[in-house]
């Protein structure tokens, strides 16, 4: 990129309202006896996320951060949105609207089974008290959303609807700054990363990782999403609808290449796959942290097969991103 458009570009990110709701820096940490664990190669970091603060963390801070910023500069008084019962997105949206003193309806996709355990998620959002509206399937969920909206409407209320996951182009800019501050703890170690994994699945995540490269990061840092549910090529294209949006906002061309892996998957969204229990239990013995199984622990899956399989620079630095996820490990 032209120095004259990133520079552009940066004040226009910089000139992006904001909430400060999270904890930042979050950590950047070595992982030196996952390394030994896996018999040399890159050098190994991780960035916490999970470590964002509310709600129990996780990526969807960063977002929330910019979405809820836009909403109260319109004066909402509500907010909706949408995912299953263990989504973090949904728990997290419900602690910062109620730190915000904003009403929150939460449009679920689960039938709400009594003969199972409750997740952890789904206790905390009673606990902060949301309106929790459900409904059979993920097709139901932008309707569902929409008539709570006209609801609250003909009560006099102003709701704002925030799409699944806080992925839009204002959302993902809460990654354009996290670029920004790992840019910063990079300068001081005098660091750079060869690759960077990340769980990938609704793209805020990957897209505002994305366009913050091109805005602060070294050009030779490849990033690679890993999918938790949907194929490479559906993910792809969502990553790059969310640059296109972000490419008006911050007035410059963003042609990103998007690299979305999705061998490990497994049998699918929210079932652990063998791989990804490897992963969680070898990060957890060897670190001391814990992954989750539905997102992290797949991602990290795929991390540690691609240095198994020699697929990145043995002399080089790699970063795995931690973006939360923890609670769905629990149940009430
Ligand atoms: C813990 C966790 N990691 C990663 C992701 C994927 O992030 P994104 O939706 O921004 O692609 C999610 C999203 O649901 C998540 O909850």
């Amino acid at each position: 990129m032209h120095p004259i458009d990133r520079n552009r570009a940066v004040q226009r990110f910089e000139a992006v309202s904001r909430l400060a709701l999270g904890h930042y820096p979050t950590p950047l940490e070595k992982m030196p006896r996952l390394r030994n664990a896996l018999g040399g190669g890159p050098k190994l970091f991780i960035k916490r996320d999970d470590y964002t603060g509310a709600g129990f963390g996780g990526n969807k801070v960063r977002k929330l951060e910019y979405v809820l910023a836009a909403a109260q500069a319109d004066g909402v008084d509500s907010v909706i949105t949408c995912g299953g019962e263990r989504s973090n997105h949904c728990r997290v949206t419900a602690m910062l609207a109620a730190r915000l003193g904003l009403e929150c309806t939460l449009v679920l996709n689960a039938p709400g089974r009594e003969d199972v355990p409750k997740p952890a998620s789904l206790a905390i959002e009673e606990v902060v008290g949301a309106r929790i509206v459900r409904v059979a399937s993920r097709e139901e969920r932008t309707p569902a959303m929409e008539q709570a909206a006209e609801e609250l409407r003909g009560r006099g209320m102003r709701p704002v609807v925030i799409p699944v996951g806080a992925s839009t182009p204002l959302g993902a800019l809460g990654y354009v700054s996290a670029a920004s501050e790992l840019a910063e703890q990079l300068a001081a170690r005098e660091l750079r990363f060869d690759a960077i994994f990340f769980s990938s699945s609704s793209g805020g995540t990957h897209s505002g990782l994305a366009a913050g490269k091109e805005l602060f990061l070294h050009p030779n840092t490849r990033l690679i999403g890993i999918s938790p549910d949907d194929s490479s090529g559906s993910i792809q294209s969502t990553v790059s609808g969310i640059l296109e949006g972000m490419s008006g906002k911050l007035g410059v061309e963003l042609d990103c290449e998007i690299t979305v892996v999705d061998e490990y998957v497994g049998e699918g969204y929210g079932v652990e796959s063998s791989a990804g229990r490897e992963a969680l239990e070898l990060a957890a013995r060897m670190e001391g942290f814990l992954l989750d199984p539905v997102y992290t622990a797949k991602a990290m899956a795929g991390m540690i097969d691609w240095i198994r399989r020699g697929r990145l620079p043995s002399s080089g630095n790699v970063l795995f991103w931690h973006t939360g996820g923890q609670m769905a490990l629990f149940h009430t």
